[in-house]
């Protein structure tokens, strides 16, 4: 038996993996990186190449942290599942990434509550490669502290979901996916660019935090930065008085409007009439299957 710490670490136990559960890590990981050309975003595929996160097998995280460390001083931690708010925080502020190590069932291939190891290594630790994104994850974590400190976790872990989870970002080349919920899943890796249903929205920190989210379903919404830097920027300034004024407006639902939204329009990136077209192709019914994910059931960070 393994014992948990106070900081919920384990050990990986990597020499135990099986066989079967190697061959499920290969077949997730050719299937991403068939789909994520053209789609995650370039720090991620930089991320990804120069971890070499194999496509041989369930990485060892020694290996992988000793390469995450040399790059930005970040480190893998191996839990057993959901870890406590706070500890999950202090792991992020001391630039700690906490992941599980259980691999999903081949019946699972395509959607699951829980992380598992695939959804947090291949989805997450890329991007943990980038120096901006790393620092914004650490900030994030001691955003975290203050916000469980101030009762406000609610409204900070909607800024996780629709940045860390399922964020897209803009290019030369087009919008690219940088959340770690669509880059693990293969459904959602096409359907949040492909599809002309889900809403994409300007980067808003204070409509983030007032929208509600599923974790259910593909997402209806996604928020769109322009890069790392507008995300790190944006998220700088003191939290207190934000929480404050945002608990005084109603919550939104994922599917809400309002006046102010700035629709991302493919193709005009700074809006412009296409816009409208688009809004209007937006109104679709919404899915009706399940989506192909592995969020956690309260991955409300
Ligand atoms: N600036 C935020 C605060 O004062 C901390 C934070 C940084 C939160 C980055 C999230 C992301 O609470
Ligand atoms: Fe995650």
């Amino acid at each position: 038996m393994t014992a948990v710490r106070s900081d919920f670490a384990i050990e990986q136990n990597w020499q135990a993996y099986s066989e079967e559960e190697h061959a499920i890590w290969r077949l997730l990981f050719e299937r991403q990186q068939r789909l994520l050309v053209g789609r995650a975003c370039r720090e991620y595929l930089n991320g990804l190449r120069g971890l070499g996160v194999a496509a041989d097998g369930i990485p060892d995280f020694r290996g992988l942290s000793d390469i995450l460390d040399r790059s930005t001083g970040w480190r893998i931690v191996a839990v057993p599942g959901l870890v406590p708010d706070d500890v999950f925080f202090a792991h992020l502020a001391r630039r700690r990434f906490p992941s599980t190590c259980f691999i999903r069932r081949r019946d699972q291939l395509d959607y699951i509550q829980e992380p598992d190891v695939f959804h947090d290594i291949c989805g997450h630790v890329p991007l943990l490669m980038n120096p901006v994104f790393a620092d914004y994850l650490q900030a994030y974590g001691e955003g975290g502290l203050k916000a469980l400190g101030l009762g406000h976790l609610q409204r900070l872990a909607r800024l996780y979901w629709y940045t860390v989870e399922f964020g897209l970002i803009v290019t030369e080349e087009g919008l690219r996916i940088y959340g770690s919920g669509i880059l693990s899943s293969a459904g959602e890796s096409v359907y949040c660019l492909d599809d002309p249903r889900p809403r994409r929205l300007r980067f808003d920190l204070r409509r983030i935090m007032r929208t509600r989210y599923r974790i259910d379903d593909f997402q209806q919404l996604y928020f769109v930065i322009d890069d790392f830097h507008e995300l790190f920027e944006a998220t700088r300034p003191d939290f207190a008085p934000i929480y404050r004024e945002v608990a005084a407006l109603p919550d939104l639902e994922p599917t809400g409007r309002l006046d102010q939204d700035r629709d991302f329009a493919p193709g005009s990136p700074n809006g412009g009439v296409a816009e409208k077209n688009w809004a209007a192709h937006q109104r679709g019914p919404s899915l009706g299957r399940k989506r192909l994910e592995d969020v956690r059931q309260d991955h409300n960070r």
